[in-house]
């Protein structure tokens, strides 16, 4: 079976195909993503209406350069796989009818896909993991603690209840003047910080829940940052480095009790935590989470870092599964702006959107 996929969700767009080999281990046989972060920079954030229109010009040719990067003729192409939310609705269009018209043209299995269940899976596609397992689901969109217990069934265990990670990321980069998306800048300019010449906030630390709160902390950073006018570039590097010292202890704090009730939960075999979404690229929260998991006896599995951020390959993958499992869509779905994991979880302000960032 050979999948291609699709991603437009958000800002990048994004063609794949993806197979399994002849023992069962999954392959991507292509992997292409052409991104639309030069368009957006000057806005300081994505904007819709530019994101769709930019998808639209380039998808046909991601598309075909996936097909020349694999070396495949379109017979080959088995099943297709897109998109179908959360996310921003004209980009999800755009990807939806596309793949609607290679589905229904070739008459091949058509796949619409949750972008967040392709990030989820991305340790299996990468690592072949088995279920069930604890996820850290961190992007600009979202962030959660969910439970893995197999092909589409997420327990949501935790939500942030205010901003997603990536965005908390992009607006402190914003107010220091590092751009956007700017969670890669927050991170470059922490290395040469120090971690402990400012104190932030840990929101709802000592509380029993395990839900996220981010917004404070952003807030702290700003009054900090006007406190300290002008800025000069290491108090810049000190005050990210002490929001990621933060971010990091947060995270350590949330997965650690989420460790404990999964290994409650589920008792055979040793816990894996997989940490996926854009932030999973963060070398520091990749470091604290491997202490944390060799600490407690439970494996990490974070994705490469290729494959942390938007891609299609996760997208395919996603669809082969589906499509191994029986699964497969009607062409009249339509795309689904929000759509979170676990349905039946309660909705909260961070929960099942994505997008509209700017
Ligand atoms: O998963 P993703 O590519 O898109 C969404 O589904 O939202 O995540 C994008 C987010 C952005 O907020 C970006 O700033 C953040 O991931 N990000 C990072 C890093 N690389 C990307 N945040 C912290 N450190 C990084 N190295
Ligand atoms: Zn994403």
């Amino acid at each position: 079976m050979r999948v291609l996929g699709i991603e437009t969700s958000c800002d990048e767009t994004a063609a794949a195909v993806v197979t399994r080999d002849e023992a069962g281990k999954p392959r991507i046989l292509a992997n292409t993503i052409a991104s639309q972060f030069r368009l957006h920079a000057e806005f300081g954030g994505v904007v819709p209406e530019l994101a769709a229109r930019a998808h639209l010009t380039s998808l046909d040719r991601i598309i075909a350069a996936a097909m020349t990067e694999a070396e495949l003729e379109w017979p080959q192409i088995d099943a297709v796989a897109v998109t179908a939310g959360p996310g921003l609705a004209g980009g999800l269009l755009v990807g939806l009818m596309t793949a609607k018209a290679i589905a229904a043209s070739r008459d091949i299995p058509f796949l619409a896909i949750n972008h967040l269940e392709g990030h989820a899976l991305t340790a299996r596609l990468t690592d072949g993991i088995d279920y069930p397992f604890l996820l850290l689901l961190v992007s600009g969109g979202h962030t959660q603690i969910l439970t893995v217990r197999g092909l589409g069934r997420y327990e949501r265990w935790a939500t942030t209840i205010d901003d997603a990670l990536g965005e908390a990321f992009d607006k402190t980069a914003k107010l220091l003047g590092l751009g956007h998306p700017g969670g890669a800048a927050v991170e470059h300019a922490a290395g040469s910080g120090d971690p402990v010449r400012f104190d932030l906030p840990r929101p709802l630390a000592g509380q029993a829940t395990l839900n996220f709160s981010f917004s404070g902390l952003k807030t702290a950073a700003r009054q900090l940052a006007h406190r300290l006018q002008p800025l000069r570039e290491q108090d810049v590097a000190d005050i990210c480095a002490a929001f990621q010292a933060c971010i990091c202890d947060i995270l350590a704090d949330r997965c650690g009790r989420a460790l404990e009730r999964f290994s409650g939960e589920f008792t055979s075999g040793s816990p894996v935590l997989v940490v996926a979404g854009g932030v999973a690229a963060n070398r520091a929260v990749r470091q604290v989470l491997q202490q944390l998991c060799d600490q407690s006896g439970a494996r990490l599995v974070a994705p490469p870092l290729a494959l942390c951020g938007d891609n299609a390959a996760m997208i395919a993958y996603a669809g082969l599964e589906r499509l191994e499992a029986g699964f497969f869509d009607d062409l009249d779905v339509t795309a689904r702006p929000r759509w979170p994991l676990d349905e039946t979880a309660p909705a909260a302000i961070g929960s099942g959107k994505r997008g509209a960032k700017a």
